[in-house]
């Protein structure tokens, strides 16, 4: 059996929290060899804290054989000390009559305080994904307050919009989900992302060619995927909890253990590469091997394109200037 790792994760008796750490625990994210240490970071608030608490009792209920130990606080630096992985979940939901602005600068101080704590006591190779919404400004906003940590290593999770793109892609031209290779999100977790089916394949088959309705493309397929959070929300009056949480493991699996050459979307620190300044986090196409991703390059970027790519660029970078005076 191989040692602990230390699996921190935070807004753990939130929604999502609730339906990710079950599956942290019987071994769905870093195998089924892998036993885990879970650190999980609820608010100070009594309520937050006693549902914590129920939450580590089901957890201890469970008898998982891979779960080494847990500890539950509400303090940053205990939860994320030695962490190898670290799940920033919990985020300041929208409040009736609060602007986009006022939502970032309350998360702005959150992950500030996160970030700092990460760059204070975490593994100086910890993974971190940003799931906490708006995630990819949170993940910037992290990256940027731990400066001894390596940029490379914090991500935003654009895994459910691909899982979301998957899944429109496949119905709408026949094939099955697992066939489709080389899918890709650009940009931002939000309406203005960029579903680029341009390269995809199912069976060596171009989708492209197989679907052929730019039509479609342009007035279904993005709207949908895009806006596709906003339409759950609609409908269960609460926001995707599963389908998030099983995003959420498919990108640490992907990023710890591999991804075979196929594409995942992730959103990391631009390295420059497709005209996205150096250090946003944008949704890019990966390829995950021992442990790291590598970016997928050189792909051709056509007019249709450019323009979705520098839409969802814009408003990052807008998001970047809200937060700017915090950091
Ligand atoms: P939730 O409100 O059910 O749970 C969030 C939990 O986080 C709560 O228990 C809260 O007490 C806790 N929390 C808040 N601030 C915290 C802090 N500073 N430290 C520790 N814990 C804190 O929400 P949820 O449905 O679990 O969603 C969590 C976040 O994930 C939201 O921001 C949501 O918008 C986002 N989300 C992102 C995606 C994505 O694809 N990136 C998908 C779905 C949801
Ligand atoms: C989703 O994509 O389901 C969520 O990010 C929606 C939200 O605003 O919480």
């Amino acid at each position: 059996m191989k040692a602990p790792v230390r699996v921190a994760v935070t807004g753990a008796a939130g929604q999502i929290g609730y339906a990710l750490l079950f599956r942290i625990a019987s071994g769905e994210m870093l195998g089924k060899d892998q036993p885990v240490i879970l650190q999980m970071l609820e608010l100070p608030l009594e309520k937050a804290q006693a549902a914590l608490k129920g939450v580590m009792m089901e957890l201890e209920d469970c008898a998982f054989p891979l779960l080494a130990g847990m500890v539950g606080t509400s303090d940053p630096m205990v939860a994320f000390k030695d962490a190898d992985y670290a799940l920033l979940v919990g985020a300041m939901p929208r409040g009736p009559g609060m602007e986009r602005k006022d939502l970032l600068l309350k998360n702005a101080e959150i992950f500030t305080v996160q970030g700092k704590a990460l760059n204070a006591v975490a593994s100086r190779n910890v993974k971190v994904l940003v799931v906490g919404n708006p995630a990819n400004t949170n993940a910037y906003i992290a990256m940027k307050s731990a400066p001894d940590l390596p940029a490379k290593n914090f991500t935003a999770m654009l895994r459910l919009d691909h899982n979301r793109a998957l899944s429109q892609l496949a119905a709408k031209a026949g094939v099955a989900v697992a066939d489709i290779e080389n899918l890709v999100v650009w940009g931002n977790h939000s309406p203005t992302m960029y579903p680029d089916y341009r390269f995809a394949t199912a069976g060596g088959v171009s989708l492209k060619d197989k679907i052929n309705d730019a039509d479609w493309n342009a007035n279904t397929f993005i709207p949908v995927v895009g806006k596709r959070g906003a339409a759950i929300i609609e409908a269960r009056g609460l926001s995707s909890a599963a389908s998030a949480a099983n995003a959420a493991i498919d990108h640490m699996r992907d990023w710890a253990l591999g991804t075979n050459g196929k594409w995942v979307t992730m959103g990391v620190p631009s390295d420059g590469s497709y005209g996205i300044p150096e250090g946003i986090i944008y949704g890019v196409p990966v390829t995950c091997a021992n442990g790291e991703y590598t970016r997928v390059k050189d792909l051709p970027i056509d007019d249709f394109s450019r323009e979705r790519m520098d839409k969802t660029l814009a408003e990052l970078e807008e998001e970047r200037a809200g937060v700017a005076h915090l950091l």
